[in-house]
Order: structure tokens, then C-alpha cells, then sequence
């Protein structure tokens, strides 16, 4: 497996790699990986990817003032290990400087699906994830990219932001990985104290009830669900930030939970923020 740090380098790698026939899947990740991440390099093999490139990239740009920039989790070496075993072929870890000059001015804005949800909660957020994305576009030149549906909203934005800018690529998404007691992986499940680890549960159990109701039933009012999972997450020591149901494809708000419908959940456990959603 090669490593990068050098945006040029891996450009004329990858360029040279796609001159010789090669299929090749980037991965954007942040880095402190996990199953969820291993699971999008597995998918990647398992849509012929013949070279699998992992981004790890803790991008500032699309942290807030008070957010986790400074204390998101980081273990290069691990990620290497981790890469390696599950088949990747390149990593790339570029530095701030490199990805972002001390006169850089140029950045993607998607306006619309970054509006709501996450993106109403944390201003800029989708900006800096867009513009990243895009450079990773740009550097790698993939066949396709591989997301996870914990970032739902995410992956809606970068088709969108693929389908407006006309990137030459195809966004592939993957479901949430979790750990056996339902909690979605995610880098920041480490901040978690064993209580709050506890408390937070409440948000996959609310969406593993939701998922055996509609088992039964082909819609439910959203007003009503949304109370409930609002009302179980808190009685779990949760403070909830939004609880909505959404059209996958729109992300505008729904009346009704049916299929097509995407339920998402935001919530703190102590100043842990954490996402997870179904799509019905
Ligand atoms: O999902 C993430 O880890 C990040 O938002 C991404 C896509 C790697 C961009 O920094």
C-alpha cells in the first residue's frame, strides 16, 4: 500500500493508475477509523475497484469556532494498519497547508439540501465538506466514491453538489455499520462516557422501533413519531437537537412517515453530538 502526502503526487498517480484501465474508489475519511470505515473499503472491492485510495483528513474547514477541530480523535499509524489489512491500495494524508494555501479563496456552496437538518445546526458545516470534497474529486479523479448513510445529509449534498458541477464520478453510499448494541460507529463515540454511551442507545432503539412498526403498517403521522422518539431519547438523559422526518430525496420536511421517507435524528449525550437515521 502507498501513502501520500503530496496532492500533486497522488494526482499524477492516480491519472497514471486511470491511463492503464484501473477502476479506482476514493474513500474520504477523517481519519480514527473503524468497521464503518473498513466496511466502505470491502463495499469498494466489492464493486471491482482495482486500486482503493482512503483519504484521511481531518478538514478544518468544516468545523465551527466551537467545535471539535483541535480535539477530533487522530491515529495515523492505526489508520495505516487498519488500510492495509482491509485491502486498500493508497492512502493520502495530506496536511491543512497543503490543502488549504495561506491565500486560499475558493469554495463549493451547495444552497438548498444544506438548509436544513445539520446544516441549519452547524453554519458552514456542508461548505467545507463540499469543498473538500471536491478537491479530493479533483485530486483523485475516482470512478466512484464511497460514503456511509450515518451522514445522510452528507451524501444527499455531494450528489447533489456532483449532479449541479457536473463531477465525473459516482457516488456509491453504504449503511450504517453498529456496534451490537445498535449504537452507529462513529469516531466520536470515544468521547463517550460509559453513562452517556448508555444514554445513547435511546437513538437507535427509537429507530429500531420505528423500523418494526412500519413493518405493520404503511404510514404513521411524523408529528406523532416525532414526539415519541423526542420524549424516549430525553427520558434517557438526551438532549435532543432535531428530530425530523424528511423525503430522502429532498430533505424537505414530511407529514407522514411512508416509504421514501428518511427519519433523522441529532442528539447530544453530555457535549457529545451524535447522528444516526433509517430510510423506510
Ligand atoms: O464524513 C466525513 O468523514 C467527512 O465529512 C468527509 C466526507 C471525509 C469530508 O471531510
Amino acid at each position: 500500500m502507498l501513502t501520500f502526502n503530496d496532492p500533486g503526487k497522488l494526482q499524477a498517480w492516480c491519472r497514471l493508475r486511470r491511463q492503464k484501465g484501473e477502476k479506482i474508489a476514493l474513500i474520504p475519511t477523517m481519519g480514527y477509523l473503524h468497521e464503518g470505515h473498513l466496511s466502505l473499503i470491502a463495499a469498494a472491492k466489492r464493486k471491482n475497484a482495482t486500486q482503493i485510495v482512503v483519504s484521511v483528513f481531518v478538514n478544518p474547514t468544516q468545523f465551527g469556532p466551537n467545535e471539535d477541530y483541535d480535539k477530533y480523535p487522530r491515529d495515523e499509524k492505526a489508520d495505516v494498519t487498519k488500510c492495509r489489512k482491509a485491502g486498500a491500495t493508497a492512502m493520502f494524508f495530506p496536511t491543512p497547508r497543503n490543502m488549504y494555501p495561506e491565500d486560499y479563496s475558493v469554495f463549493v456552496n451547495e444552497d438548498r439540501l444544506s438548509a436544513t437538518l445539520c446544516g441549519a445546526r452547524r453554519p458552514g458545516h456542508f461548505r467545507g465538506v463540499c469543498t473538500v470534497v471536491a478537491k479530493l474529486f479533483n485530486i483523485v479523479h475516482p470512478h466512484f466514491a464511497m460514503f456511509g448513510q450515518k451522514d445522510f445529509q452528507q451524501v444527499q449534498v455531494i450528489r447533489r453538489m456532483v449532479r449541479d458541477l457536473n463531477f465525473d464520478v459516482e457516488i456509491a453510499m453504504a449503511p450504517i455499520v453498529r456496534e451490537k448494541s445498535g449504537l452507529a460507529l462513529s469516531s466520536r463515540n470515544t468521547y463517550l462516557s460509559d453513562a452517556e454511551r448508555t444514554s445513547a442507545l435511546a437513538i437507535s432503539e427509537a429507530l429500531r422501533t420505528l423500523r418494526r412498526k412500519m413493518h405493520k403498517v404503511s404510514k404513521l403521522p411524523a408529528g406523532d413519531v416525532k414526539k415519541q422518539i423526542l420524549a424516549h431519547l430525553v427520558k434517557n438523559g438526551l438532549k435532543p437537537d432535531y428530530v425530523e422526518a424528511v423525503d430522502a430525496e429532498t430533505l424537505a420536511p414530511s407529514e407522514t412517515i411512508r416509504k421514501g421517507v428518511a427519519v433523522m435524528i441529532a442528539a447530544y449525550a453530555g457535549k457529545t453530538r451524535l447522528i444516526d437515521n433509517t430510510i423506510i
